[in-house]
């Protein structure tokens, strides 16, 4: 039995915790405001918020309910567009129609969904950045993002009103929601509902996590397999600190790692990366073990992990294995994973004080695409000579890429224009790049020679006054 709170309303579902939750929303509950579109995470139409209660806190994130499963949702707090309405209109619709921001309406629920979470969130500097960031998973059709984006930003302004007062009381003072939100941490309490996460899961066909590739690839069929969910496990989702090592549990998700002071402390431009990568609300569902383990040659945390060498631990009924990242992709989308083996903890070694570390891709678009080659690097120098490198590249062979002997010809280098361009020459021999919907091998082996440039550029801006930048 699965217990959650749907807007007002607690529900006890004993159907297939398979089902997507838009489906359940529309079709077993008859809200209707939410809408369908792409079924990828994709539009944004179907946007609702998940509200959880975490270290006592209640926090409220928004997602998309095509890609959310019924599974992933005890004991949680789902709110619709139908869930915030009110007499009049809110503050935020009414943004919406006073700029002209909706025509023919159906992207609107959306927006003012994935606004709506932006004025439960917490801890915001930028009001504005992040106002409009929360709808960087929106799409609209018809209307034109302008009148959009001045809604948005009329919302960041109320909101930057708030001062340090908690985002749920003043969303309730500024009737920006409906005042039932005040109540719905106690009652998320009183129906906290542990589910046996491994029960009815002897010999699953799939393992589901934050399920943002799985219900694109086969959601028509999940609602009817036989599932395990790994969202509920206890404490999975932590990232912890013992020593220099960093473990991140297996239902840590984009925007766990991203709120963790651990990473925040010790990846400066963390904000730079993840900004990169995929939309607010799929970040919000999606985990780093299942972007590893969906085996994508363009997995952007593969790559990320990959030039930290990291570990996975991978567990099979008590029995753990440890893994380099580096050793566990064997050819395309085949691993060194038995099917019973469930990733459970990546652990890699912090950077040293002395260690650089970058990322950077390039995708068609902007947010939420998948890149067409994407790199990542790590490395330690010590009196101007590199002493150690991890190099890692996506989209250049059929699986994600630790370049062994391109890092290895960096050690004992120091960083000038020279060794660079030997650096390049080796990269073209460790990669095999082929022409897809993302580009031809040729613009693929050109554009992974710019983003590993792109590194040293980062580090060293003034090598951009030299030759290095037409090489
Ligand atoms: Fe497009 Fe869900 S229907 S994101
Ligand atoms: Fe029509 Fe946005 S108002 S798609």
């Amino acid at each position: 039995m699965i217990k959650f709170i749907l807007n007002e309303n607690e529900i006890s579902y004993s159907g297939h915790p398979g089902l997507a939750m838009l489906d359940f929303i529309r079709y077993h509950k008859n809200l209707t405001g939410t809408k369908i579109g792409c079924r990828e995470g994709d539009c944004g139409a179907c946007t609702v918020l998940v509200g959880e209660i975490r270290s006592g806190e209640l926090i409220y994130r928004s997602m998309t309910s095509c890609l959310l499963p019924i599974g992933n949702v005890n004991a949680k707090h789902i709110v619709t567009i139908e869930g915030i309405n009110m007499s009049d209109l809110n503050p935020i619709q009414q943004a919406m129609s006073d700029e002209s921001a909706t025509q023919c309406g159906f992207c609107t629920p959306g927006f003012v969904m994935s606004l709506a979470g932006f004025c439960l969130q917490k801890n915001i500097v930028d009001f504005k950045k992040e106002a409009l960031a929360s709808v960087d998973g929106n799409i609209c059709r018809c209307t034109g993002y302008k009148s959009i984006e001045r809604a948005t930003v009329k919302i960041a302004e109320l909101c930057s009103k708030r001062g340090q007062e908690d985002p749920t009381k003043f969303v309730a003072s500024q009737k920006i929601l409906p005042e039932y939100f005040e109540g719905i941490q106690s009652r998320l309490i009183a129906i906290k509902n542990p589910v046996e996460a491994s029960a009815s899961t002897i010999n699953p066909k799939y393992i589901v996590a934050g399920g943002t590739d799985l219900y694109v690839q086969k959601h028509d069929e999940l609602p009817h397999a036989n599932l395990k969910f790994v969202i509920n496990e206890i404490d999975s989702n932590a990232i912890h600190l013992n020593g220099n090592i960093v473990t991140i549990g297996c239902t840590c998700t984009v925007t766990d790692l991203v709120e963790s002071e651990i990473i925040r402390t010790h990846f400066l431009d963390f904000e730079k990366y993840y900004r990169l990568i995929s939309s607010t609300p799929i970040r919000n569902m999606a985990t780093i073990a299942g972007n590893i383990v969906n085996a994508s040659p363009i997995g952007d945390f593969t790559a990320f992990f990959l030039a930290l060498n990291a570990d996975i631990t991978l567990v099979n009924k008590n029995v753990n294995r440890v893994v380099k990242l580096k050793d566990f992709f064997l050819g395309y989308k085949k691993l060194d994973k038995l099917p019973e083996e469930i990733l459970s903890t990546i652990s890699f070694n912090l950077p040293s004080k002395n260690s650089k570390f970058n990322f950077e891709k390039v995708c068609k678009r902007t947010n939420l695409d998948i890149a067409s080659v994407n790199t990542a690097i790590a490395v330690e120098i010590v009196d101007e000579k590199i002493i150690s490198c991890h190099l890692s590249a996506g989209g250049v062979g059929p699986t994600p890429l630790y370049l062994t002997k391109s890092a290895e010809f960096l050690i004992g280098k120091s960083i000038e224009v020279d060794t660079i361009q030997k650096l390049l020459e080796i990269i073209q021999t460790e990669i095999a790049p082929i022409s897809d919907a993302r580009g031809t091998d040729i613009y693929k082996r050109g554009l992974l020679n710019h983003l590993v440039k792109g590194h040293f550029i980062v580090w060293y801006p003034e090598l951009i006054s030299s030759s290095f930048i037409s090489m």
